[in-house]
């Protein structure tokens, strides 16, 4: 298994990873509800199923989202180093990096903020506050000289480091460490806190094992410790080497310093408890882990001539150091930096359910009414149906009543005229002879001259009680129903009728 697996930072990676797509599918989801918010507001058909308001909190959700996804993207975890002047605080980032990244040496070396983090390129580059430019650096001597040399830097401005990726596994995962000046030499310590301390999620002090806790990084981390609630400490007692030229004296000083810095942790500022301080405090030598880990990527023994007494123990502690310090940061890291995005993405899913259980109350709703509408529009539609029968019945009971009617009349009529037969007769006259030609002209006049008379007769005698009998009907109709088709088909039924018995006289 390669480093980066098993790397207890990888923690973080992934739980970033995975709270990013989850933002991600958050921002997909509201997204799509914004729209389907808006649609169904200007939706006539769904009127007041979702409102204007519902439509401006989907949007502001929405705009929530894209901020803390961009945060997110920008969260990493961070480790600050402070100390006295030349305890190390330098040498102990290059220990942990495996190359003499910053630059170290006696006397006051680092003149402001430095922090490292990995880039993707090959080539390490650095830029400082307020500029965006990039400015390449190959050598520690060059960086030294770039941050000496450079008159707008002072202890409070940044720089940021960018190192290859490919040449520090440490820097694969997310991290950023933050190297510092002395916290001896500066009167700026509020405002540096302010600047460079809120957002760290372990700071690492760097104390001089040849002497024992100073005030002034007592006094630091109680600044630290009012303005962040329990802030993760680590102290690293460093120089450990040195104790080895007095070995009699080695584990009386050794326990002295335990107990002074559990007290501080435990006592003074209350942290960690008594089972926790010790975890947090050990004793190494950065100088000789740095010059190990120095030798032995350039092909050397790990452990050179110039190592004393004790190398591989101090080595141990600081591996060990290393190795409580990352699976630490990665899981308070997680907790510090994803616990409220957690809760703030919580409210904003709740926040749309709200919004999406108004909208499915408002359409059950609607729905409720539509069904209610459409069951009396079924019952309305019932209703005429039914009445449609009635009135086509009553109808068709009519046109054979007027049938019957308009038969006996035009029957009666009949009967009157062949009555009066005999007097049609008696009225024609033409000249008779009894020659079998001139008689069936005769006749076939006689039957014209009635044909004609009788029609004549039979219409005047019918047209005048039929269309009466007619237009008392249609009022019956009209008076008694209302529906129009079917009245104009009675009315069509009539004027046919009508037509049929004036062709039939005619
Ligand atoms: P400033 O940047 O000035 O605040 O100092 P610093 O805390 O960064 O210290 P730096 O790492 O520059 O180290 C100062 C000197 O102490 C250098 O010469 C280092 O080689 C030396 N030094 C650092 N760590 C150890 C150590 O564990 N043992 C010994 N013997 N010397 C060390
Ligand atoms: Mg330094």
């Amino acid at each position: 298994m390669d480093q980066e697996d098993i790397s207890p930072l990888k923690h973080f990676v992934v739980a970033k990873r995975t709270i990013s797509t989850i933002f991600d599918q958050l921002q997909e989801f509201v997204r799509e509800g914004s729209g389907f918010v808006e649609e169904t507001w200007h939706s006539e058909d769904l009127e007041q199923v979702a409102v204007e308001d519902q439509y401006v909190q989907m949007q502001a959700c929405a705009r929530k989202l894209a901020i803390i996804r961009e945060v997110l993207a920008r969260r990493h975890m961070k480790v600050a180093f402070f100390g006295r002047t030349s305890n190390g605080k330098s040498t102990v980032i290059n220990a942990m990096l495996r190359e003499r990244v910053l630059p170290s040496s006696i006397g006051h070396t680092t003149n402001c903020f430095l922090s490292v983090e990995g880039t993707d390129g090959d080539m390490a580059y650095l830029t400082t506050e307020g500029f965006d430019e990039r400015r390449s650096i190959e050598t520690v001597n060059q960086l030294a000289h770039a941050l000496h040399m450079d008159p707008s830097l002072d202890s409070g401005c940044l720089v940021r480091m960018f190192w290859p990726k490919t040449k520090c596994a440490l820097l694969r995962d997310d991290l950023v460490l933050m190297d510092s000046p002395g916290i001896d030499v500066t009167s700026e310590l509020d405002s540096w806190i302010d600047k460079f301390c809120l957002d760290a999620d372990v700071f690492v002090l760097v104390a001089n094992a040849e002497s024992t806790l100073m005030n002034t990084e007592k006094h630091f981390f109680h600044r630290v410790s009012e303005r962040i609630s329990k802030p993760n400490i680590f102290i690293l007692n460093n120089r450990w080497d040195v104790s080895v030229s007095e070995p009699e004296f080695l584990e009386d000083v050794r326990k002295q310093h335990m107990d002074r810095c559990v007290s501080f942790l435990m006592d003074e500022l209350r942290v960690v408890d008594a089972r926790q301080a010790p975890k947090r405090i050990f004793f190494v030598s950065a100088k000789e882990v740095l010059s190990s880990r120095v030798h032995r990527a350039q092909g050397m023994p790990e452990t050179g001539g110039a190592l004393a007494e004790g190398f591989q123990e101090r080595l141990r502690e600081f591996q060990s150091f290393e190795r409580t310090f990352e699976e630490f940061i990665s899981q308070s890291a997680v907790k510090t930096k994803f616990e409220q995005h957690t809760i703030r993405g919580w409210q904003i899913t709740e926040s749309v359910k709200a919004i999406m259980d108004a909208i499915n109350i408002a359409s059950a709703e609607k729905k409720v009414l539509s069904l209610e509408e459409r069951e009396s529009l079924m019952d309305r539609l019932e209703f005429v149906r039914n009445q449609l029968n009635v009135l086509t019945e009553d109808v068709k009971e009519k046109i054979k009543a007027t049938a019957d009617e308009v038969a006996a009349k035009v029957t009666a009529a009949m009967l009157e005229e062949i009555k009066g037969l005999s007097a049609l007769v008696d009225e024609f006259c033409s000249d008779f002879s009894p020659a079998p030609n001139a008689l069936a002209l005769y006749k076939s006049k006689l039957q014209a001259y009635v044909e004609e008379r009788m029609g004549k007769n039979l219409v005047s005698r019918c047209s005048s009680s039929i269309s009466g009998y007619m237009q008392s009907s249609q009022r019956d109709i009209m008076g008694t129903h209302y529906h129009k088709i079917e009245f104009r088909h009675l009315i069509d039924h009539c004027i046919m009728f009508h037509q049929w018995t004036r062709s039939l006289w005619s």
